[in-house]
């Protein structure tokens, strides 16, 4: 960790960050006001995160992430922008999603460039199967999206079976969808081009007829 990443971690993580509590947050108190809510899921060193935040004052971000560096990353970037629509949990976002984040009170979720486990024996670690995509399906409000960017084909394609599969979401596109303007090149997609691979967007949304018999 740089020590200006160590600097933002100590001066805002006690303020901007959200331990990792097994009971479903306060959403509102946490931002300090009422409004639509986003989930940043492995949002690496948060530059997408910061650069969306930025662009839409009015919707919050709440940022999960493992790696303590990505974190510092993110939190330095809020403090020079002065973003105040940015909060960070360090920790596992299965758990944080399982056990902190309430039904049906999310507008979206965004999963960009999840890890991408290439090795056949390691795939079983990839974080998008079947049940945690039917836990986010779940936190999202009615219309809410599921925005998810990969840039391995393989695992591009399983993510699009899986989503197809999951009965709360309804595709947006016919298969994969075209970039939305609002997310930035990062890192590691800017990496995945040079390596020659192209960039998948899956942009899903939550289902209007499926609230009440699947909430919760
Ligand atoms: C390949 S990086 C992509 C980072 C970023 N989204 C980007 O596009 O540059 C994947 C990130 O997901 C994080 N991650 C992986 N599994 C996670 C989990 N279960 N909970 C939270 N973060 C996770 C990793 O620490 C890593 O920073």
């Amino acid at each position: 960790m740089s020590p200006a990443q160590h600097r933002a971690l100590d001066a805002l993580l006690p303020t901007l960050g959200i331990p990792f509590a097994p009971v479903p947050i306060d959403l509102d108190r946490a931002f300090g006001r009422r409004a639509p809510r986003v989930l940043e899921i492995g949002f690496g060193m948060g530059e997408t995160t910061a650069a969306i935040a930025r662009t839409r004052p009015d919707d919050d971000f709440l940022g999960v992430e493992v790696h303590a560096p990505g974190v510092g990353s993110l939190l330095k970037r809020v403090g020079e922008l002065g973003l105040t629509n940015v909060r960070v949990i360090r920790h596992d976002a299965v758990e944080v999603v399982a056990a902190m984040i309430p039904p049906a009170s999310l507008v979206g979720v965004q999963v960009f460039f999840p890890d991408p486990w290439p090795k056949k024996r390691h795939h079983k670690r990839r974080l998008l199967g079947p049940a945690f995509v039917h836990e986010l399906a779940q936190r999202l409000v009615p219309g809410g999206y599921l925005h998810v960017a990969t840039d391995w084909e393989d695992y591009a394609q399983e993510i699009l079976a899986v989503l197809g599969a999951e009965p709360l979401l309804a595709n947006t596109a016919a298969g994969f969808a075209p970039r939305p303007d609002y997310r930035p090149l990062t890192k590691f997609e800017a990496r995945g081009l040079k390596l020659g691979h192209s960039v998948r967007d899956l942009v899903f949304c939550r289902r209007d007829d499926t609230v009440t018999e699947n909430a919760g």
